[in-house]
């Protein structure tokens, strides 16, 4: 009391007098050099005075600089009507109170994180206080990225309907969008935004951009981030800001706070409080080895046994979420349909072997409960082992080209999923929600629950953060994902099942206390967990990077491992990338101030256009020179969908007299089909080619494709993929001649299919495998072995193949597969040892035969000198060549 002043630096001063007080008394000596002190005190503070006032001017000055900037790229408010409805539904959500502070935060700083709990509001409502703050009132544009096209979509229609505006809220994704000239927020993936940037770096069109789920760490969102870090600075420069966003439902934002990433501002964090209610978690005493069954079984019980509220169950991929639906329809919904009953029938007896003890219900305080707990759902084992349509599906959010399937077992589930169910138990209201489901489907989540039901979402990690799923109570959590992972070194990407992080189960559990006290139930032990990775890698560090190489060079970001990534990816994968790109001659070396660089060549400038990756895209580029490119339109669209022919483990009892029969016959048609001659030789891709070109084969049903030993899911999604790809030729090359989309084909002349077989080979070089010499090495080596230039051991052409007989001593191949205890390769065409060095040159080794010299030949008017050529590192002889 004795000290208090009335402001806080009078304080301050007293406080010093005092002490200097004391210090003159008590020590003398000091005290000159406490006078000394307390002049240059003084010079100092009014120095420092004046300085301040001075930096308060400089900053007077500099904020109305900013803010007369600041009206540059935003203009005056813009005032809404919302329905009633939504503008209630709207002020329930804990970031509505924040909205000042938010719009503030970004007013002032030119790179902001939002931080809040998945479901508080954050891509719904930001876009809409950046509208209503006049940041689109200069005619600019809103952008925000999704990693996932569901968002994108979902998300757009959601903020138009919120707005009572749905014409000035567009998406874009890859291949559709609704973007028009009344736009003003637009939600995009992030593939699409990378590609404007390479039309305009600058993103003039844009005074905001948004990053959404930048935690789920897509190696899209992270490049963004690196290349808007420099696109602010530069912007801020010009006078022109761009704000940046940053949203995350995570706090391990420190990678995107950098030094590195942002040199000149601390990007300014904003958390926005969280509604969130307790959860109990609940873990298994064991860890079930059949997650499938476990979560079916525990959503059985929660339905039986627990108080009404809904439940969501997290899998890992479509299949096993349709599998799921099946099992749960077979159960609650379809006792009373006579359709339903002979289906369950069905069931029973085929798996009535299978019916196994229930696992015990203490947890639930019930014993006897499970007397009559009727387990007629198959087991997990009955999936096939590769996913593989999922795989495929997954393949984008926007890497490759992506796909949807309409699905007619789906409708006919979802008419069986409500009749009237058991007297004692209510309807189970199952809703699948993955990312590649339509749209109207996932909209269901959304819409009311049909009375006295209990609605039991069955979702894969979309529903972890992307989309909120109102009311859950129970959540059922598998624990695992599916991730794509990438070998670099056989450069093959498979998608994997895995144990998802701890974050990821946070943010599970997390979706059943959004409306009340929830319940998760985790279908692994707590030992389990502690070993799970505390958060998901950044997917930068495991795809592969050839695309993203390309892109950045084509962005003239030249070093591309100095670019300033939010996680530095693996620098040996990059060096790999640009080799192979060189080869492919879509960089080539330069030397520039005594350094070596690797720029884009104008053939990778082309191909970089290609949402595609490199090889195939340079595949449509040499094929519409030859004028192949209705061809090559084919046979990327082949070669892009994960195993288009039945291999030869798939077919069931091959040993069965009538299975033989069918292969006989399906060989014969296959035999017909190819001929002799360059037809035989294009090999499985010519059957392919003749498939698709049949009048037919859009109608094509599934046992028309099996009689030919093809896959009907790879060829719906090869369908699509045709005319996706028909439509961006069209949209995006100036053809003298559109392409048709209308199927019919004439099968490729004999001249075609030898230069499309060239095209392959030209493209697909690190694709050919020799066949292992048996004359010469010893007799282990087994029958029809080839090697490939990536893995070690020998592989195999499938069975299936037509080329199988023939063992071509070349052959370039699709991928390969591992068919129980052997390495097969799919989709196969044979490849003429003399073409590889002159289009496989970057692959050969050219040795100069010492003993002859080199000769002028007059025929073509140059000096030829005669060389040794092997091909690949493995070194295979190929014999001599000028
Ligand atoms: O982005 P964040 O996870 O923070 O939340 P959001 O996606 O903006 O969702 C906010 C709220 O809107 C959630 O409660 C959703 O359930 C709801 N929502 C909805 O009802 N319908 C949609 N199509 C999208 C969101
Ligand atoms: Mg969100």
């Amino acid at each position: 009391n004795y000290y208090e002043t009335d402001s806080e630096s009078e304080e301050e001063d007293s406080k010093m007098q005092i002490l200097d007080e004391v210090k003159q008394e008590e020590i003398p000596e000091i005290e000159i050099v406490s006078q000394n002190f307390k002049e240059k005190m003084k010079e100092e503070n009014e120095k420092r005075r004046k300085e301040e006032s001075l930096k308060k001017k400089q900053l007077d000055e500099a904020y109305e600089k900013f803010m007369a900037t600041l009206e540059k790229i935003k203009g005056s408010t813009i005032g809404v009507e919302r329905t009633h409805e939504l503008q209630a539904q709207r002020s329930k959500l804990p970031i509505f109170a924040e909205e000042q502070p938010i719009v503030e935060a970004i007013n002032e700083n030119s790179v902001v994180i939002v931080h809040g709990e998945t479901g508080s509001g954050k891509t719904t409502q930001i876009p809409q206080f950046l509208y209503e703050a006049g940041y689109t009132s200069n005619g600019h544009l809103i952008g925000i990225t999704e990693p996932r096209r569901v968002a994108a979509i979902s998300m757009a229609r959601r903020v138009g309907e919120e707005l009572n505006q749905p014409e000035i809220v567009s998406y874009q994704i890859r291949f559709e969008g609704n973007r028009t000239d009344a736009t003003k927020i637009l939600f995009m993936t992030d593939g699409v935004l990378l590609k404007e940037l390479q039309m305009d770096i600058q993103l003039a069109k844009y005074s905001v951009i948004i990053i959404d789920e930048a935690h789920e760490r897509s190696m899209y969102s992270d490049v963004l981030i690196g290349l808007l870090s420099r696109i602010c600075m530069l912007r801020a420069q010009q006078g022109f800001p761009l704000k940046l966003i940053i949203m995350s439902a995570t706090l391990r934002v420190e990678d995107f706070t950098q030094k590195r990433l942002f040199p000149s501002t601390i990007p300014k964090l904003i958390s926005v409080e969280s509604r969130q209610f307790p959860v109990t978690i609940h873990f298994e005493r064991r860890t079930p080895v059949d997650y499938l069954e476990a979560a079916y079984k525990k959503v059985c019980k929660i339905h039986e046994k627990l108080p009404e509220g809904a439940i969501l169950v997290f899998l890992t991929g479509q299949l096993e979420v349709r599998k799921f639906m099946q099992w749960a329809m077979s159960r609650y919904s379809m006792r009373k349909s006579k359709k339903g009953e002979r289906k369950r029938q069905k069931m029973l007896i085929k798996h009535s072997n299978e019916v196994k003890q229930v696992v015990d219900v203490e947890e639930f305080g019930v014993s006897d409960s499970l007397a009559n707990f009727d387990d007629t759902k198959p087991r997990n084992s009955d999936l096939p082992a590769n996913d593989s349509e999922d795989r495929t599906a997954n393949l984008d959010e926007d890497g490759v080209l992506g796909y949807e399937f309409e699905d007619d077992l789906e409708d006919e589930l979802f008419e069986n999923n409500l009749p009237p169910p058991p007297a004692e138990i209510a309807p189970l209201y199952c809703l699948p929600l993955y990312s590649l489901l339509s749209s109207e489907k996932q909209r269901r989540v959304f819409e009311p629950v049909p009375d006295g039901c209990r609605l039991c979402v069955v979702a894969t990690n979309v529903a972890e953060t992307s989309l909120t799923i109102p009311n859950i109570r129970y959540v059922v959590d598998t624990g695992k994902e599916k991730r794509r992972e990438h070998d670099p070194i056989t450069g093959v990407s498979q998608f994997n099942v895995g144990w998802a992080s701890q974050a990821s189960a946070g943010q599970r559990s997390g979706r059943a206390g959004r409306v009340r006290e929830g319940h998760a139930y985790r279908l692994y032990s707590s030992a389990v967990f502690e070993e799970f990775a505390k958060f998901s890698q950044p997917e930068i560090l495991n795809k592969p990077v050839e695309q993203l190489v390309l892109h950045l060079k084509s962005m003239n970001i030249v070093k591309v491992a100095n670019f300033p990534f939010p996680t530095v990816p693996n620098l040996d994968q990059i060096e790999d990338a640009e080799k192979k790109l060189i080869r492919l001659g879509a960089l080539e070396m330069n030397v520039k101030n005594k350094q070596k660089e690797a720029r884009i060549t104008q053939l990778g400038r082309t191909l970089s256009m290609f949402p595609l990756s490199p090889q195939f895209a340079k595949i449509l580029v040499m094929a519409n020179q030859h004028k192949l490119l209705p061809y090559a339109v084919c046979l990327v669209s082949i070669l892009s969908v994960r195993e288009p022919m039945i291999s030869v483990v798939s077919i069931r009892g091959m040993d069965s007299a009538d299975t033989q029969q069918k292969m006989a016959e399906m060989l014969k048609q296959r035999r017909s089909w190819c001929g002799l001659g360059q037809g035989r030789r294009l090999g499985d891709l010519m059957v392919l080619l003749r498939a698709i070109g049949a009048a037919d084969f859009e109608q094509m049903n599934q046992n028309e494709c099996e009689k030919l030993g093809l896959r009907f899911k790879a060829m719906q999604e090869i369908r699509k993929m045709r005319r996706q790809l028909v439509n961006l030729i069209n949209a995006s090359c100036s053809l003298k001649e559109d392409l048709a989309i209308d199927t019919k084909m004439a099968p490729p002349t004999e001249e075609q299919a030898k230069m499309l077989r060239q095209i392959l080979v030209a493209c697909l070089s690190d694709q050919i495998a020799k066949r292992v010499d048996r004359s010469i090495a010893n007799e282990e080596i087994p029958k029809g072995a080839y090697q490939s230039q990536k893995l070690e051991g020998h592989i195999f052409i499938d069975a299936t193949s037509i080329l199988y007989q023939e063992e071509p001593d070349f052959v370039l191949y699709q991928e390969i597969v591992q068919v129980q205890n052997r390495k097969c390769m799919q989709t196969v065409c044979a490849v003429e040892q003399e073409w590889l060095p002159k289009l496989a040159e970057s692959y050969c080794n050219f040795q100069v035969v010492e003993d002859l010299e080199p000769k002028y030949d007059s025929k073509i008017g140059k000096v030829v000198q005669k060389c040794k050529v092997t091909f690949s590192e493995r070194a295979w002889p190929l014999g001599e060549a000028d």
